[in-house]
């Protein structure tokens, strides 16, 4: 049987009068790579920020592997392991790749007083095996030694993926992590997010359906706050609901979308 390591009940948030997300149930299972889908505005990263606690619902439920964290502040969550890194980690843009790995990596392991250490001694964690092993995952060892700022939009995307999975979360969850990238680059993010399922519990929220069409095992899609369908890719992709509201949602099939 699978674990459940995040269930929302009925969770509902409100903005002044207006509804963000609206009695929504959603379980994700350890493993699970399951896809949030909606258009602009359908409440995917309110219902984000309700899972990982920086906002709390106004009604409904929030379990943690059975514990009820409705309440508990994003640190609260961090500590019971929910994750260490629940978004993508910003890079420092003047220290080279593999420096932002390091730090990502000892953020997540050591106390505070290794900070100390890692401008003088980072140096010497370049070879460690973790280090490594993330490069060559994310398909960074060209680019190890070049400094943030000089990277493609994709490469720093996949340097920002791999510092958040370096901390090893329990979830990773990923809110647009292809927005504003081009095509070539969506498919390089997403092939080295493959190497990952199977062994990571991912969520990943993304407004395009076809991006995720090959990679989700499962999707939810959202509508003004509301799920109107769930389940797998050719089923919510005919869904009636989804056909309604779907031109809308992949209105930007012809930009090179982003959104917030
Ligand atoms: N902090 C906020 N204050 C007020 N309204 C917000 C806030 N965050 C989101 N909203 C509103 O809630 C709705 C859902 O937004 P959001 O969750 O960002 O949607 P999505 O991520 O699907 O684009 C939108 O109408 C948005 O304007
Ligand atoms: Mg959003």
């Amino acid at each position: 049987m699978s674990i459940e390591i995040l269930k929302a009940s009925s969770v509902t948030k409100r903005f002044g009068a207006m509804v963000a997300v609206n009695r929504v149930d959603f379980t994700l299972y350890e493993h699970d790579v399951a896809g949030i889908i909606g258009s602009n505005g359908a409440g995917k990263t309110t219902f984000f920020n309700l899972l990982t606690g920086l906002f709390a619902p106004e009604e409904g439920s929030i379990l943690h592997k059975g514990v009820d964290v409705t309440r508990m502040t994003p640190q609260q969550r961090v500590a019971r392991g929910i994750t260490r890194t629940f978004q993508l980690t910003s890079t420092f843009d003047t220290l080279s790749v593999t420096d932002n790995l390091v730090l990502a990596y000892y953020r997540a392991f050591h106390k505070a007083s290794m900070w100390n250490l890692f401008f003088t001694k980072m140096k010497r964690f370049h070879d460690e095996p973790k280090i490594i092993s993330i490069l060559e995952t994310f398909d960074l060892l060209p680019v190890r030694d070049r400094m943030v700022k000089n990277l493609s939009l994709g490469e720093k995307r996949r340097l920002e993926i791999a510092m958040a999975v370096l901390a090893e979360p329990e979830v990773l969850l990923l809110d647009e992590p292809l927005a504003g990238l081009a095509e070539s680059e969506i498919k390089g993010v997403l092939a080295v997010l493959r190497r990952h399922i199977g062994k990571q519990t991912i969520l990943i929220v993304e407004h395009k359906i076809s991006h995720v069409q090959d990679f989700v095992q499962r999707l939810m899609v959202m509508h003004e706050g509301r799920v109107i369908a769930e389940g797998g890719y050719e089923e919510c992709l005919n869904h009636p609901e989804v056909r309604k509201s779907y031109w809308q949602i992949d209105d930007s099939a012809t930009e090179n979308s982003s959104n917030g």
